[in-house]
């Protein structure tokens, strides 16, 4: 019997015909789905990228709360004219330790996914606080209330293990010194050794200018690392995934 007479008889079974198909998805789908079980995680690890420091993430709480993503994204495509305007496109390790992620998919305003290092401190300050002071045509709402909204580090502690509950790897040591690390960053006359030592490459500043620390502050050393943490001059993706 010819391999083309075989197939009639599938063909001319309806019951057959249903049950070869399911057979074939179950195996497709077995193939696909299975190694998801035994593989501990499907994202590429990338040298930098590290867990947020305690200023940081207060910054991103900030940022979640007032509903920055509704205007702003946080991805870049693998498209040329995204990548012209807004540098390497997005890695999935760049946000493998965002819960949740900040992904977004509405560009009121331009993605921010490397935002980080662009603009000064200062700049950000104006620009929070008022937006068209800097550019005139903007319809970024006010933030200027963040200057004057005042934060402390009674929970960061939490904040932190709560990540760690949901994959973030902070250890005891990141716990357990999150309050220096949250007061140390924004102090550049403090003693950072240790900040630096937990979170490499993170800023110290004393990002809103004022003595006080407030929510201003968090927020800016949240935009300063966003997509900062890979350096792109040596990055080279792995071809074989
Ligand atoms: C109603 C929409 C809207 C909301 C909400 C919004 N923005 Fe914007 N944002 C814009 C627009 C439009 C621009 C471009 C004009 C400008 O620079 O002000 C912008 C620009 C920016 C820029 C400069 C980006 C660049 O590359 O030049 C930053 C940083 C920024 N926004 C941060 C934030 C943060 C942080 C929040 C939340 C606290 C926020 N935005 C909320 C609309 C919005």
């Amino acid at each position: 019997m010819s391999l083309l007479a075989k197939h009639r008889i599938l063909e001319k079974s309806p019951t057959l015909l249903l049950i070869c198909s399911l057979l074939v998805v179950t195996v497709g789908g077995i193939v696909e789905i299975a190694p998801l079980f035994w593989l501990e995680n499907t994202i590429e690890k990338v040298e930098g990228v590290r867990p947020y420091s305690p200023l940081e993430l207060t910054g991103r709480d900030i940022y979640i709360r007032e509903g920055c993503y509704v205007c702003h994204s946080q991805m870049i495509r693998p498209m040329r004219d995204e990548i012209e305007r807004y540098g390497h496109y997005s890695l999935a390790a760049e946000s493998m330790y965002d819960h949740p992620f900040q992904w977004g998919s509405k560009r009121t305003g331009p993605d921010l996914a490397r935002v980080g290092g662009r603009y000064s401190d200062a700049w950000h300050v104006d620009h929070m606080k008022h937006p068209q002071s800097v550019v005139p045509q903007s319809i970024m709402p006010k933030y200027a209330f963040m200057m004057h909204t005042k934060i402390g580090p009674e929970r960061i502690n939490d904040l932190l293990a709560t990540h760690r509950l949901v994959g973030v790897p902070y250890g005891d040591d990141h716990i357990e010194n999150a309050e220096a690390d949250f007061l140390s960053q924004a102090n550049p006359d403090a003693d950072s050794d240790g900040l630096m030592a937990r979170y490499p490459g993170a800023a110290v500043s004393n990002f809103d200018g004022q003595v006080e620390l407030t929510e201003m502050d968090a927020m800016i050393a949240y935009l300063q690392v966003l997509g900062t943490m890979v350096d792109f001059s040596t990055f080279t993706p792995d071809e074989n995934r």
